[in-house]
């Protein structure tokens, strides 16, 4: 077992395994494997007539994944459900999942704590690594070109959009002015410098920042809309899904789906409001603060 997959307990899992409520002979969709420790937890529940299609586009995560699922489908021997691996963006999901086929779809949007985690790939600010950000390492753009080649009002329109940061202008003055920039660490004190914390004990003054920067390369909101759509269309009456988002962005697309989708007969919406992480979660995993869980099963 890997370090990240010895420390990592995937954000809200009993609410998740709760509300997918896994038939040992159903079909689940797990669009964002990450470590699979929800994909763990369905693949136990499931039966030898039980199916599992994950997906992440992320190619090391897919691995590590597959090495773990591996590990437990062995465990379980002749009682191992059936594990079909995906590495693609789950935007596509329509072209692997038949209709109304799924017993349960989950999304647990956002990064991994391996991602996060690995100065390498450039997602965090706290440590010094490049400017990439992608979570499919195989396409760009990355972040540094962003950084390096918008133009200023674009770069400003991106980090208000995207990272809901009302001194967006005057980051991206900083960050024309920096450049070239090469590191997360640079840019995090670029950003730092242009808009500084205004009260004690705010967040980090990048996070605003990166976090824009991320959703753009990854198309982060584009995908998560494509789930919404095509979701309906691939569980079966009763079926399930269940989505946790990081940000409000994410989570106003959560809300707003299911809402609508309610009132067009499409959705029983499960959680009135969004399920939170306890305090006791909270501590043991600062990074489920922010987390909020939406479920709705199909009509
Ligand atoms: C927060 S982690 C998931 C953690 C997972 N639930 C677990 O138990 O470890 C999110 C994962 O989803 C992947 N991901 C995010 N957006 C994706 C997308 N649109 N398509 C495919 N994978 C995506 C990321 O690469 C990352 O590995």
């Amino acid at each position: 077992m890997t370090q990240h997959q010895a420390r990592h307990v995937p954000v809200l899992f009993d609410v998740v395994m709760d509300f997918l409520s896994v038939r040992p002979n159903g079909a689940y969709v797990d669009c964002t494997l990450g470590l699979a420790g929800d994909a763990e937890g369905i693949v136990r529940r499931l039966g030898p007539a039980g199916r599992l299609i994950g997906f992440d586009r992320d190619p090391e995560a897919l691995e590590l994944a597959r090495a773990r699922l591996d590990r437990v489908r062995e465990e379980m021997g002749t009682r191992a459900p059936q594990v079909e691996l995906i590495g693609e963006a789950f935007s596509r999901i329509g072209e692997h999942v038949e209709p109304a086929s799924a017993d349960g779809i989950l999304a647990d949007f956002g990064v991994s704590s391996l991602q996060l985690d690995e100065a390498r790939r450039g997602f965090s600010f706290q440590a010094e690594g490049p400017i990439d950000m992608r979570m499919d390492t195989r396409v760009g753009p990355t972040a540094v070109q962003v950084v390096n080649e918008m133009s200023e009002r674009e770069l400003a329109n991106l980090i208000y959009e995207f990272g809901e940061e009302r001194r967006s202008r005057k980051v991206a003055r900083a960050i024309v002015r920096g450049r070239p920039i090469t590191t997360t660490a640079q840019l995090a004190r670029i950003v730092a410098s242009a808009a500084p914390p205004m009260k004690f004990g705010q967040i980090h003054p990048a996070t605003r920042t990166f976090q824009a920067l991320r959703i753009y390369v990854n198309r982060e909101l584009d995908e998560i809309r494509a789930l919404f759509e095509a979701a309906p269309r691939l569980l079966k009456p009763s079926g399930r899904l269940v989505v946790i988002g990081f940000h409000s962005l994410e989570d106003r697309i959560a809300k707003d789906s299911f809402r609508d989708g309610a009132r067009q007969g499409i959705w029983t919406v499960l959680t009135k409001k969004p399920v939170t992480a306890g305090e006791e979660e909270i501590e043991r995993n600062p990074r489920s603060r922010s987390a909020k869980l939406r479920a709705a099963e199909r009509q």
